[in-house]
């Protein structure tokens, strides 16, 4: 097996400038298990695959941050026996890979409002964070029930309270002050943000973080990406000219 040394070379990649932060929108589950004849529960058990290689991936090329949109607010539109399986398919992979991602010193972490999930999918979650809240490796901040705009209203309402209560002045809010009552307190804005499926939106992730991101698209349905096509990101990514709106 290729080191990740080897592997950065083949893709030319500069180890120096690589992005801290990585969001990915991992699309085309579905559409993976409609074209195999497979129902989409098996889409979306295969998207684990993918998972588990991107998060090797970046855990060993040093990326800091990677964001994972894996339920959002408007997912729970989906029949209810998909929005079941997804939430057991959350359950099992917690249940079989923390250890394992705990060994490698992964951070796991979550996005998005978990008190709407089933009591032993937020016992996982709880138990994920507790024993790998000290790893300095990788944070994987999984996106739950998470969507930007509703992101920004808990925050707009945590400020407006403060504000009532006298706590706060209206003049010292400020963008760094508002990026402090967002799920992504603590997190650095994401420097490259990822859709697969071949769709070109945002559906609502991470609206104010992204807003000097670079953004790449990939036609590959998410369960056959992989970490290669991680590499080929990166290494578009770092041929790219950030100017944050300066010249
Ligand atoms: C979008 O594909 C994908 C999702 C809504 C769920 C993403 C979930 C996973 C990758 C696996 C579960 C993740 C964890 C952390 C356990 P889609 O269903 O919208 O695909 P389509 O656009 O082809 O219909």
């Amino acid at each position: 097996m290729m080191t990740s040394n080897e592997r950065l070379g083949d893709f030319n990649i500069n180890k120096e400038e690589l992005p801290k932060h990585i969001a990915i929108i991992m699309d085309g589950n579905g559409r993976w298990a409609k074209k195999r004849n497979l129902p989409r529960t098996l889409g979306h058990r295969s998207g684990i695959n993918a998972l588990r290689d991107i998060i090797k991936t970046a855990s060993n090329i040093d990326v800091n941050h990677l964001s994972l949109y894996a339920f959002s607010t408007e997912n729970w539109k989906r029949p209810q026996q998909e929005v079941t399986a997804l939430m057991k398919l959350l359950i099992e992979y917690l249940k079989k890979e923390v250890k394992e991602l705990h060994k490698n010193n992964v951070r796991i972490n979550t996005i998005g409002d978990i008190t709407k999930f089933p009591p032993e999918a937020q016992e996982e979650i709880h138990q994920a964070k507790e024993l790998t809240k000290n790893n300095m490796g990788l944070t994987v901040n999984i996106a739950l029930n998470y969507g930007s705009r509703d992101e920004i209203t808990r925050g707009v309402k945590d400020i407006c309270r403060k504000v009532a209560n006298k706590e706060l002045c209206i003049e010292d809010i400020n963008e760094s002050f508002i990026a402090e009552y967002l799920d992504t307190y603590n997190i650095p804005d994401p420097d490259l943000l990822i859709r697969t499926g071949g769709e070109y939106r945002l559906s609502n992730f991470l609206m104010w973080q992204l807003a000097y991101t670079e953004l790449w698209f990939a036609d590959t349905y998410w369960p056959d990406f992989n970490g290669e096509d991680l590499l080929k990101a990166i290494s578009d990514f770092q041929n790219r000219q950030r100017r944050f709106g300066a010249i």
